[in-house]
């Protein structure tokens, strides 16, 4: 039998680092890239186009089954998220959008109904292995993940860098504003009866306050590389 993919999860808030790591580690090891925060966000924007409320159970239960959400790769690295085959890369990123996806992520009608598709886009047969980042990778989606993280920066460290993406994007929220927002969803994706934000047990922790990403990046990299070689060691 053909072993599934190895598989690389990487939870924790916004803003600890994650993104930037999960893109880097998938393109350098030749993984597929699973960002679960933009299947929330997609779901988040489908809802609101559809005016429906983000607690209103019975109609995102309805609304799910008739999304398709990819992820196409750029060249550049990165790659494009594809709702229902219209590009919503920047449309999901906005900030009410972030408030949206951790409403809409606290309903377990989403999360069950959206369980299956991370699975499928990670073990896809094409895949030699994935990366996948958001909040519950380790604890739910992949329990059994071959390698596990779970990164962390104190919440003025995490604002800061999120407060300079989205200046740079011309967003007009100042960093209180977003330090404000920070904190909500914190508080709420941790304390949702469903698969709060906690690290796995078996996760690696990192707090990556003080570090670069280069550096968060050389560490996740080395850790996965030394698994790898030992599960092909295995075989
Ligand atoms: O990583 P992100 O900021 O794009 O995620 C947006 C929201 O989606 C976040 O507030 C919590 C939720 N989320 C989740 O509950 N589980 C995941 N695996 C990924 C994201």
């Amino acid at each position: 039998m053909t072993p599934r993919p190895f598989i690389v999860a990487i939870d924790g808030p916004a803003g600890a680092g994650k993104s930037t790591a999960a893109r880097r580690i998938a393109s350098r090891l030749g993984f597929a890239l699973v960002d679960t925060g933009a299947i929330y966000r997609s779901v988040a924007l489908a809802a609101s186009r559809e005016g429906i409320a983000f607690d209103d159970d019975a109609r995102l239960g309805a609304l799910l089954p008739r999304l398709t959400i990819r992820f196409e790769p750029l060249p550049s690295g990165g790659q494009r998220v594809l709702l229902s085959g219209e590009d919503v890369s920047s449309a999901i990123r906005t900030p009410p959008m972030s408030l949206g996806a951790s409403a809409v992520s606290a309903r377990p009608v989403v999360r069950a109904g959206l369980l299956e598709l991370q699975r499928r886009l990670a073990t896809a047969p094409e895949n030699r292995g994935a990366v996948l980042e958001g909040r519950d990778i380790g604890t739910v989606v992949f329990p059994d993940a071959d390698a596990k993280f779970f990164l962390t920066a104190s919440p003025e460290v995490r604002a800061r860098r999120r407060f300079e993406e989205l200046r740079q994007k011309g967003d007009p929220q100042t960093y209180e504003q977003v330090l404000a927002d920070q904190r909500k969803r914190d508080r709420d994706d941790s304390s949702r009866a469903v698969a709060p934000l906690v690290p796995a047990p078996d996760a690696q922790q990192l707090d990556t306050s003080g570090m670069d990403l280069d550096a968060v990046v050389a560490a996740l990299a080395a850790a996965v590389e030394d698994r790898l070689s030992r599960r092909a060691g295995r075989r």
